[in-house]
């Protein structure tokens, strides 16, 4: 048996042709096309195309797809009934998990499996994940669900149902890039999770629903929302210094610092800090950009730890007047379009994913010790 790695670290457990990342010299790219170029000219729609079917689609294509994406948003009335029974106060990421598990059950497609049907579940779940996040935002707060505008694309759709307001221009610009620099990354933990449930044949809303428990962790999804909280803590920019000095002599981590993977820049990190500045400073808010600033500089100087996706992510979310906890949430609206293209890849060319583990227990054979003797 080949040598343990703790976390998996650098293990290859997968070949996939979706998403290449080049770590040490911070280099992402989807389907061999960079980051940087998608961010500048692509559409989420246009991502969420190149990812399940593996090229940049033509005109004709992306309409159809749209239009597909847009035509399958609806959410079962039953499955906003069961949303409407949840504590007010419940997690959003748990909302959205057993949401999903309860959109299986509705699905028109829930007993097949063959490939046409998960890429029908695939279209239908990135409609509907983003309509439960702005569904269960509305109901907790006492207002109805807003249904969706097929007239608009995913990221101002998005934010439509979210305020029953049509977005600005800049609004869904920036929800749209946020969408592309989220929807793939390779082997991480909850695209892992979701190949390794997929892998035992068991059903798309179960992959999906494994990849959400896994995403909603502080050490990985659940990051943007603790950068957040963090600077909502810290409050002045004058404080930022003494706080972080503080939190790395106790070793505490910082969220949105550090990543298994780059040695260097994260690229998303590099668009999401000139979308913070500048969302940050037309709002009135550039407070909030100048202390990620001041975090950032403070970190890499004493750590020599770079930002990740998550730290400049949360000033966008929370200039364009999203709560908090629903951070978490938008990460997964888009990055389900990468959990189903890796299922359908894992789907593709299938083998049960079951790795073994080194044994550190007691030496055997260990003696059964009867009840009376023990
Ligand atoms: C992302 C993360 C889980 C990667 O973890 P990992 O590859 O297991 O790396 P480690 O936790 O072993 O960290 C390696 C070293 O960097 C330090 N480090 C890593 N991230 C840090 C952070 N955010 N703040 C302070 N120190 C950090 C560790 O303390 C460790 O230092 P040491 O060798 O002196 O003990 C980790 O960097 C982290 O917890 N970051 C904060 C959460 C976050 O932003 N997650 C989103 C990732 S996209």
């Amino acid at each position: 048996m080949s040598t343990f790695k703790e976390g998996l670290q650098d293990v290859v457990a997968a070949t996939s042709s979706i998403c290449y990342i080049d770590g040490d010299n911070g280099v992402l790219s989807y389907r061999g096309i960079d980051i940087h170029d998608l961010a500048e000219s692509s559409s989420f729609e246009e991502v969420c195309y190149l990812l399940w079917f593996g090229t940049l689609p033509r005109t004709a294509e992306i309409d159809r797809l749209a239009g597909d994406l847009a035509k399958n948003r609806p959410v079962p009335p039953e499955v906003f009934a069961l949303i409407k029974s949840f504590p007010r106060d419940a997690n959003p990421m748990d909302v959205m998990r057993t949401a999903v598990t309860a959109l299986g059950l509705y699905d028109p497609d829930r007993s097949a499996t063959d490939a046409e049907a998960n890429l029908r579940k695939a279209y239908r779940l990135t409609g509907q994940i983003a309509g439960i996040v702005a569904a269960y935002e509305r109901i907790r707060h006492g207002h109805e669900p807003v249904a969706p505008d097929a007239t608009l694309r995913h990221a101002a759709n998005f934010l439509y149902m979210l305020s029953g307001k049509r977005p600005s221009a800049t609004a869904e610009k920036a929800m749209d890039v946020a969408l592309i620099l989220h929807a793939d990354h390779e082997l991480n933990a909850s695209t892992f999770a979701g190949r390794v449930t997929a892998a035992t044949l068991s059903d798309m809303h179960s992959g999906v629903t494994s990849a959400i428990g896994a995403l909603k962790g502080p050490l990985h999804g659940g990051a943007n929302i603790e950068v957040m909280r963090m600077l909502l803590e810290i409050g002045e920019v004058s404080k930022v210094d003494a706080w972080v000095k503080e939190a790395l002599a106790s070793k505490k981590k910082i969220s949105g610092f550090g990543h298994r993977v780059y040695r260097t820049e994260d690229p998303r990190a590099t668009h999401l800090r000139m979308m913070s500045r500048e969302l940050c400073e037309n709002s009135g808010n550039g407070k909030w950009f100048e202390m990620s600033r001041l975090i950032e500089e403070t970190v890499k100087r004493e750590k020599k730890i770079n930002a990740n996706v998550d730290f400049y992510s949360a000033t966008v979310y929370y200039t364009l007047g999203i709560a908090v906890d629903l951070f978490t949430p938008i990460f997964a609206v888009s990055r389900i379009s990468g959990w189903t293209a890796h299922i359908l890849e894992q789907l593709g060319n299938n083998r049960l994913i079951r790795p073994r583990a080194e044994y550190l227990g007691p030496a055997y054979p260990a003696r059964y010790i009867p009840m009376g003797e023990r």
